[in-house]
């Protein structure tokens, strides 16, 4: 039976681990072929195996999305390897110190560099194959932070930024057929900045495979119809 994904390609970024490692098992599941980008090879080889355990199809691109020269290259290694790039899942971030207080000018560049810049330019340098394609999707996830800010400046500015790239991504996008969503997650099962995984109840933390599964629906949904953007948080922290 043909798989709704069959034939797509879909880029992920930070999927290595967490929410990024969930989408790119999901997508393959869907018959995506994927392309695999985190700064850690290790990671990614687990990711990719995985995947191709299960039967679908995955290539790696160990990348540091805060580094133009990087991402250009391997922008352009992907396309030469796979042909094309139809979904590009803009996943990868890092935190930041959570005080106004604690964060220097260096916190600042690399938390923007990765969580902001990183996402722009990666998919500047996709454009043309996302257009070119019929009916490509850019999924960029922010988190709560980007609705209502929080303590921290960087993480807080980036996440708010990627509110208007989005919305960029789209206006530039909506003539090609090309869809554009922001996601703003609450908290996830991750081990993000070192908490324990599978300690919380699941009302209270979100599974990244169940956010994954909303990806998936999100990007197997009829071309006319668009989610801009959407708040997705656990039962027990209703975003209020
Ligand atoms: N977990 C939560 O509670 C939560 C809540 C709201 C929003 N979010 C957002 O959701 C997204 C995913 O979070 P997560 O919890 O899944 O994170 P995670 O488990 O820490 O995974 C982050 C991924 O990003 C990669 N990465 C980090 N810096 C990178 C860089 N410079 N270039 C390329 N890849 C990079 C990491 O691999 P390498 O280290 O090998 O590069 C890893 O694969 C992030 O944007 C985060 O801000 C998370």
């Amino acid at each position: 039976m043909e798989q709704p994904l069959q034939q797509r390609v879909a880029v992920i970024t930070g999927a290595s681990h967490g929410l990024g490692a969930a989408v790119a098992q999901h997508l393959a599941a869907l018959g995506a072929r994927v392309a695999l980008i985190a700064r850690g090879e290790a990671g990614l080889a687990q990711v990719a195996a995985d995947i191709t355990a299960q039967g679908g199809e995955a290539h790696i691109f160990p990348c540091d999305i805060a580094d133009a020269a990087q991402v250009q290259a391997t922008a352009g290694r992907i396309v030469a390897a796979l042909g094309r790039v139809d979904l590009l899942i803009n996943n990868a971030g890092i935190p930041a110190p959570r005080t106004f207080a604690e964060t220097s000018l260096e916190d600042w560049d690399s938390v923007i560099g990765v969580n902001l810049s990183g996402v722009f330019y990666l998919t500047r340098c996709l454009w043309e194959t996302l257009i070119a394609g019929d009916a490509g999707y850019v999924v960029t996830i922010s988190g709560t932070a980007g609705v209502r800010g929080g303590g921290s400046p960087a993480y807080g500015s980036a996440k708010y930024a990627l509110t208007g790239l989005n919305h960029a991504i789209a206006a530039a996008g909506k003539e090609h057929r090309l869809r554009a969503t922001i996601l703003y997650p609450g908290g996830m099962d991750t081990g993000w900045r070192g908490a324990p995984i599978g300690v919380k109840p699941r009302a209270e933390t979100m599974d990244p495979q169940e956010v994954a599964r909303f990806i998936g629906r999100l990007v197997t949904s009829p071309v006319e119809f668009v989610v801009n953007e959407a708040v997705l948080n656990p039962i027990a922290t209703p975003f209020l």
